[in-house]
């Protein structure tokens, strides 16, 4: 009798252990499907589509801007539409923070969507989801792979300052370990960081963010470098917005050349070059810079997980009526 009792009451401990995992491990995105608003806004992936291919027609740099924003609402407190919030004075928000400051770009492309959105279908569609499903587009764009994008995401009606400076957005001076570190805390892996990374095969960089790098690194080459030291002097403090291509060869197309750079010690930023410097991550870069299918595959996968961070749903937070601006 003892024996059982003690046999039940054991299993029903590992029972209610195992209740809470699924409950705190399935937090996470268990509610974001792709089908979400397919009756509620039918019309949503043609309205911003149309918004999206418009912008990009006029600046191809806006595509790349629009997927990094992605990456820069999900990594602070989750896919939140919070980076689109601008300052009150009851928070102060996250645009002005390290990694955004006079550097993440996009909102007004994200306001004219949303605009466009409230007018086929009012207060339905979160602005938190239109930055995924823009992301999604302008990788499309400029050439990359396609993906289904998960939806159901509502809008924070807060943003943080602190949080967006506190590291959890990785600094370019970053070391493979702090890397494969940050991205571990928001629950991807070091391929999810590796083929993410490969967004940086579009867009640019301010000389002020690699000036330590083409001046002071090792691991990079020669002619490389001095190409980039013209646009980009010394002292600290010249020049510091001129901007430089984070893909040397094809800086608008979404192709795998960001890993055939790396390959050739030509990755702009540090934090692109540690990714292939003799440690855990270099065979990955081979693979990806020889591979594009598998590329093209491994970053879809990832903007999903990243996508899939902490999102508010139910009834948490609320859908904006305007991106900048809580209601
Ligand atoms: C692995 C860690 C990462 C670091 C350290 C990093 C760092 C940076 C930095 C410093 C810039 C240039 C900022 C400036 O000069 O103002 C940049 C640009 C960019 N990043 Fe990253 N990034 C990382 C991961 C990502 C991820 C995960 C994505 C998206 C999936 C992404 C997409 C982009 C894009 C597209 C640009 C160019 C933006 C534009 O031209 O407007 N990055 N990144
Ligand atoms: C953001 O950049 C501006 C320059 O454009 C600067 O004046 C301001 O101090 C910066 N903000 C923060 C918080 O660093
Ligand atoms: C290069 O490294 C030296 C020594 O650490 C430092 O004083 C200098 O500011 C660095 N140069 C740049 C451009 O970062």
């Amino acid at each position: 009798m003892g024996f059982v009792h003690s046999l039940s009451s054991s299993s029903m401990v590992v029972c209610v252990l195992l209740g809470f995992v699924l409950i705190l491990g399935g937090k996470s995105s268990a509610q974001l499907s792709t089908d979400f608003y397919s009756k509620s806004c039918p019309k949503l992936f043609s309205t911003v589509k149309s918004v999206v291919e418009d912008a990009v027609s006029k600046e191809r740099r806006m595509g790349a801007s629009l997927v990094r924003l992605l990456f820069h609402d999900c990594f602070v407190n989750g896919c939140d539409g919070s980076i689109l919030l601008e300052d009150t004075s009851s928070f102060r928000g996250e645009q002005t923070a390290g990694p955004n400051n006079n550097s993440v770009r996009g909102f007004n492309v994200i306001n004219k969507i949303k605009a466009k959105v409230e007018q086929v279908c009012p207060g339905i569609v979160s602005c938190a989801d239109i930055v995924a499903i823009a992301a999604r587009d302008s990788t499309v764009i400029l050439g990359g792979p396609n993906w289904n994008v998960k939806l159901g995401r509502r809008d924070s009606k807060t943003a943080s300052f602190s949080a967006a400076n506190s590291g959890v957005i990785p600094p370019p001076t970053s070391t493979l370990s702090n890397l494969i570190n940050r991205f571990q805390a928001k629950g991807l892996s070091a391929k999810d960081m590796v083929a993410l990374s490969g967004s940086h095969t579009i867009g640019q960089a301010r000389c002020v963010i690699f000036r330590a790098r083409i001046y002071n690194d090792t691991n990079i080459d020669s002619s490389f470098a001095s190409t980039r030291q013209k646009n980009c002097p010394l002292p600290t403090g010249s020049g510091d917005n001129n901007l430089a291509p984070l893909d040397v060869q094809t800086p608008t197309a979404f192709d795998n050349d960001y890993y055939k750079n790396l390959l050739n010690q030509k990755g702009l930023l540090h934090s692109d070059q540690v990714l292939f410097n003799g440690g855990s991550t270099d065979s990955l870069v081979r693979k990806y810079s020889s591979n594009p299918k598998t590329f093209n595959s491994d970053f879809a996968a990832a903007m999903i997980k990243m996508g899939d961070i902490d999102p508010l749903t139910g009834s948490k937070g609320e859908i904006r009526k305007k991106c900048n601006k809580v209601n």
